[in-house]
């Protein structure tokens, strides 16, 4: 055996690789520039990612040990002048002519970090919690389906948003929320779920929608889980009446100026978090108009597109100015469903005053387009005070 053929057995032999990389080719016209390797951990073992760099693009294969020693010592006899072999002990680089290899011996520079392959992403939400199966998400082996998965990602998702905005209620023991337009709930169930059962708050949930059969379904599905404090009611969000303080409301997919709805009730009760994902704006595409938009405007897909952003750019704008530090984000990936924003906003302490040029910017974006949208029309008042105040 040469020095290199021994090198590379006692490597793959005592799985003792951390990090190897080949490059330099011997020919200008190889078409792979580079090959790295990196131990991983499969279920059978551990096994050898071996990427194979060619222009801009990457290729990888998963070998055994046997099969990447044999690799390499093909791909070193003669297609590469360079590689560096890493271990905890040592690092090892290879000098390759066509006649010998020099290897040369380093102090060592890579720690062994052996990475899982297809690691399980970790979710705030395992896939076993009870309520997933009466919800019809999970089979009775606490397995999810292909139907149901894109689902649980959703649900997952917004729970991570929920855990960004807990620090809010940092020093309260009890949290008072508000799920308009729940439909069939499976977002306030996993939302109770997180609160109660993994952060150990006390809740007070209602859950609002207009159809008396959906509501039904969720006051059985809450007392069959033994949900203390998450109440189902029926009721329009226009009319519905806070019989106490309001922490949260949430408004997921709520149609057209339901989401409006839900905005006004959350400003007028000082809600320190709102949640909203917006769904069915169609009330812009009626009322805008800039000739100077017409390549966008004039054909109806891009104009309902437009319109929709419009909506919700107004919505975001309008917040900032009543009081709430507010952010349009990706609710989950457009893979999964195209009502994909989501409409956060955090009431801004009461010192924190917002600036006077965000109403010249709303009123700017407005006349350009000109649009009176919803949530506008529902604090007029408000506006004209506040213009007037910042006009004295
Ligand atoms: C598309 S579903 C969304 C359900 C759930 N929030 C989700 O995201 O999975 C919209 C729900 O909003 C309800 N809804 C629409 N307008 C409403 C209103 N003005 N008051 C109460 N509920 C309303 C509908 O009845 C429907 O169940």
């Amino acid at each position: 055996m040469t020095d290199l053929e021994n090198l590379l057995h006692e490597l793959f032999s005592s799985n003792g690789l951390a990090y190897a990389v080949l490059s330099s080719p011997q020919c200008k016209t190889m078409q792979c520039i580079k090959i790295i390797v990196r131990p991983v951990a499969m279920k059978q073992g551990i096994c050898y990612q071996v990427t194979e760099h060619r222009g801009s693009q990457a290729f990888h294969k998963n070998l055994s040990a046997s099969e990447c020693e044999k690799f390499l010592q093909e791909q070193l006899n003669g297609n590469y002048k360079q590689a560096l072999f890493c271990t905890e002990q040592a690092d090892y680089q290879v000098l390759n002519n066509k006649r010998q290899s020099v290897i040369l011996k380093k102090p060592p520079t890579k720690k062994q970090s052996i990475q899982m392959h297809n690691r399980k992403k970790q979710y705030i939400l395992e896939e076993n919690a009870p309520f997933l199966l009466a919800i019809g998400l999970t089979t009775k082996s606490g397995a999810l389906t292909a139907k149901t998965s894109g689902k649980f990602r959703q649900l997952n998702k917004f729970l991570e948003m929920i855990a960004d905005i807990l620090p809010c209620f940092k020093t309260k023991k009890k949290l008072h929320i508000i799920d308009f337009g729940c439909g069939k709930a499976y977002l306030t169930f996993a939302l109770y779920h997180y609160l109660v059962n993994v952060k150990k708050y006390e809740v007070d949930i209602v859950g609002l929608d207009l159809k008396q059969e959906v509501i039904t379904h969720c006051q059985t599905l809450a007392a069959q889980l033994g949900c203390t404090g998450l109440r189902f009611q029926v009721g329009d969000i226009n009319h519905h009446v806070a019989t106490g303080p309001v922490d949260m409301v949430i408004s997921l997919h709520a149609c057209d100026t339901a989401t409006d709805a839900a905005l006004e009730k959350a400003i007028r009760w000082n809600a320190q978090v709102i949640l909203c994902a917006p769904c069915c704006q169609h009330e812009l595409f009626k009322q805008i108009k800039n000739t100077a938009l017409s390549p966008l405007l004039d054909h109806g897909i891009l104009k309902e597109r437009f319109s929709a952003l419009a909506t919700d750019a107004a919505r975001v704008q309008l917040l900032e100015i009543l009081g709430y530090q507010t952010q349009a984000i990706e609710f989950i990936d457009l893979e999964h469903t195209p009502k994909n924003l989501l409409i956060r906003a955090v009431k801004r302490k009461s010192n924190e005053k917002c600036s006077p040029l965000a109403l010249q910017a709303y009123y700017d974006f407005k006349h350009a387009l000109n649009i009176t949208p919803s949530l506008e029309r529902r604090f007029n008042e408000e506006l004209q005070k506040f213009g007037s105040a910042e006009n004295t």
